[in-house]
């Protein structure tokens, strides 16, 4: 049987970084190369009891069909706590549960754009969301990621160029590259979206993970005229397992929203939104989060210090103040893919090739993301070592 794909799909194909990645089934390979919550960032016996207190009390709420925008009172709490933020403004937003942040990207980029209207993104950026508006066949044109956030003459430039719909921005340590936005370029990035008249889809999963220097306002918080939707979840800082994320927004956008939802998966998980809603108001979140910097900030700075001693001084590396992710770059010159290859085949490391993260796997990069959040201490310090001895044998001292 030959398949007919509709046209919107046939272009999307399989990531070439998938030969780099099958190698992690290997028990021998330590992979650098996921997303993951670090195993021990799970407060798994908390949940447990909750789960078990969630059927005692009422298990026809958590399973019987429930509403799109999402449980309420988990709503209205998240709105509370947002609201503290700057981030909810009760008399121009709304708020919808969705499932992981991921849909709420997908959604408002389905509601915003039109087949070959223009999305800006910057570049590098997250996988998830490339692959997520690349199906909505958008001119999707990545804008350079600087260390300060996305450069803003090429941001004009595109700007003015044309109309843009969209710019997708992730202004907290950014995936892939663990840069931040720098509060400048927030504003600035804000009066450019007002002046060329666009939406800002600020997402946000790793905000909450900060642990040095100070936190930054969002850029939705700092919007009072409807230009930017915020995303957000509970992925990175209780478990992506449970699929609960949120989109914050002008009420006409998120009422869109509701209905795409609602043809999409008709609501998220209930009952993962009742656990959500449970340990929010019953367990001390500032505690929890308090605890989960602290595992991160140790894995991190290992793997700083891993990479300073070990890797050749021609590789450089950002210096994340949160989330999960470094990004290296090897000389200009050289041949990134295959030092990723052979990293995983002979050094027994994944690490992620930059050009996964790129509008076009075919742009040229020379860097690569490693993560620190999934590796135990030792596969961190091992792995470096291994990584190490490939980037000093390719690049010498
Ligand atoms: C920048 C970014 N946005 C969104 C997501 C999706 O998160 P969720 O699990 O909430 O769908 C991720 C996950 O890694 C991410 O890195």
């Amino acid at each position: 049987m030959n398949y007919d794909f509709s046209e919107k799909v046939s272009h999307l194909q399989a990531s070439a970084i998938r030969e780099i990645l099958k190698f992690t089934a290997d028990p021998e390979v330590i992979s650098f190369a996921a997303g993951n919550p670090a195993p021990e960032a799970f407060p798994v016996e908390t949940l447990t009891e909750l789960s078990a207190e969630i059927f005692a009390e009422d298990p026809i709420l958590a399973l019987q069909y429930s509403v799109t925008e999402g449980y309420t009172p988990l709503r209205d709490e998240l709105k509370k706590r947002l609201e503290k933020d700057g981030i909810f403004d009760p008399e121009a937003d709304e708020l919808i549960i969705t499932s992981g942040a991921q849909q709420a990207n997908e959604l408002t980029a389905k509601v915003m754009c039109d087949e070959g209207d223009t999305l800006v993104c910057e570049a590098p950026c997250f996988i998830g969301s490339l692959n997520a508006f690349k199906s909505y066949n958008v001119d999707l044109r990545g804008v350079t990621l600087d260390p300060d956030g996305i450069n803003l003459e090429e941001l004009e430039k595109v700007l003015s160029g044309g109309t843009v719909k969209l710019i997708y921005l992730i202004p907290n340590f950014q995936n892939p590259t663990g840069n931040t936005m720098s509060l400048e370029k927030r504003k600035a990035v804000l009066e450019l979206a007002k002046k060329y008249n666009t939406v800002i889809l600020e997402d946000n999963p790793y905000g909450d993970l900060r642990f040095a220097g100070e936190d930054i306002p969002t850029i939705k918080s700092m919007d009072n005229s409807g230009n930017v939707v915020y995303s957000g979840t509970f992925s990175k800082v209780l478990a992506p397992g449970i699929r609960v994320g949120y989109a914050v927004g002008p009420k006409e956008i998120i009422q869109k929203i509701v209905v795409c939802k609602q043809v999409a998966d008709v609501h998220s998980n209930i009952w993962a939104q009742v656990l959500a809603y449970k340990f929010l108001t019953k367990c001390d979140m500032d505690k929890h989060l308090a605890s989960l910097r602290e595992i991160y900030k140790h894995k991190c700075s290992l793997m700083l210090d891993a990479i300073e001693k070990n890797f050749s001084s021609k590789v450089t590396c950002t210096k994340p103040e949160g989330g999960l992710f470094i990004w290296c770059t090897l000389p200009s010159d050289c041949d990134m893919m295959s030092f990723c290859s052979r990293a995983v085949q002979e050094y027994k490391v994944a690490l992620v090739p930059g050009t996964a993260f790129m509008v076009n796997e075919t742009d040229k990069t020379t860097s690569f993301r490693v993560n620190f959040s999934t590796p135990t201490d030792e596969q961190i310090v091992k792995g470096c070592e291994m990584v190490g001895r490939l980037s000093k044998e390719m690049f010498g001292e």
